[in-house]
């Protein structure tokens, strides 16, 4: 575990440079669907933000999303080591893949603790929304975000397949 001073922050134009390399970083490994978002915003810094504000409202949602707010976890104020989300609510889809909560650490920064406690920080500003419990969906073969989850308390309780891979998707719920 590090001790680096880590934060949540929201979207900011004072970073727009650093996250444009971190998802650079993704997508030299392959990952496309991280933030894709950034990329039908034509990488357009300042689109991307306003897709961000105006989702934390329900404004202009791409069909199937809820109102959600997005959050960059941030070492020292400045270097972005992971994105994360909180969908402020489910509905029967999110129910089966997806749940409260998405996040991501970048391809190098992983294996260092940083995905355990960017969902413990998550879990705190939860609690600043009133939500008294969330539910968190994992593939049966994501072992890292398993153990993340099961060290920030969660607990299996059920498991569905994947309508969009297909694949078994375990689903966890933490009492906060
Ligand atoms: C999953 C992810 C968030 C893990 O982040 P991370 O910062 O590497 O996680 P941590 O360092 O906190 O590791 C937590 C535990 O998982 C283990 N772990 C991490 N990656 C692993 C992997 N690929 N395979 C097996 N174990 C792994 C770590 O060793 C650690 O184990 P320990 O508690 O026994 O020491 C990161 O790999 C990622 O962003 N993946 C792509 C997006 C994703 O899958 N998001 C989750 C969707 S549910």
């Amino acid at each position: 575990m590090t001790t680096d001073k880590l934060s949540l922050i929201r979207p900011t134009p004072d970073l727009a440079t650093a996250f444009h390399q971190t998802i650079l970083e993704f997508r030299e490994n392959g990952e496309l669907n991280i933030e894709s978002i950034y990329d039908r915003s034509e990488r357009d810094f300042s689109v991307y933000q306003q897709f961000c504000l105006d989702a934390e409202t329900g404004k202009n949602l791409p069909r199937e999303f809820v109102p959600q707010t997005t959050f960059w976890m941030v070492r020292n104020k400045q270097y972005i080591i992971g994105i994360s989300h909180l969908r402020h609510y489910l509905t029967p889809g999110l129910k089966i893949e997806g749940g409260h909560i998405g996040y991501s650490i970048r391809p190098s920064e992983r294996n260092k603790g940083y995905g355990t406690q960017q969902l413990a920080l998550i879990l705190k500003v939860c609690r600043l929304f009133d939500l008294t419990k969330v539910m968190i969906t994992c593939d049966f073969d994501n072992i890292g975000s398993q153990k993340i989850i099961e060290k920030n308390g969660g607990i299996r309780s059920g498991e569905a397949i994947s309508p969009r891979t297909n694949k078994l998707v375990y689903h966890y719920w933490i009492t906060l």
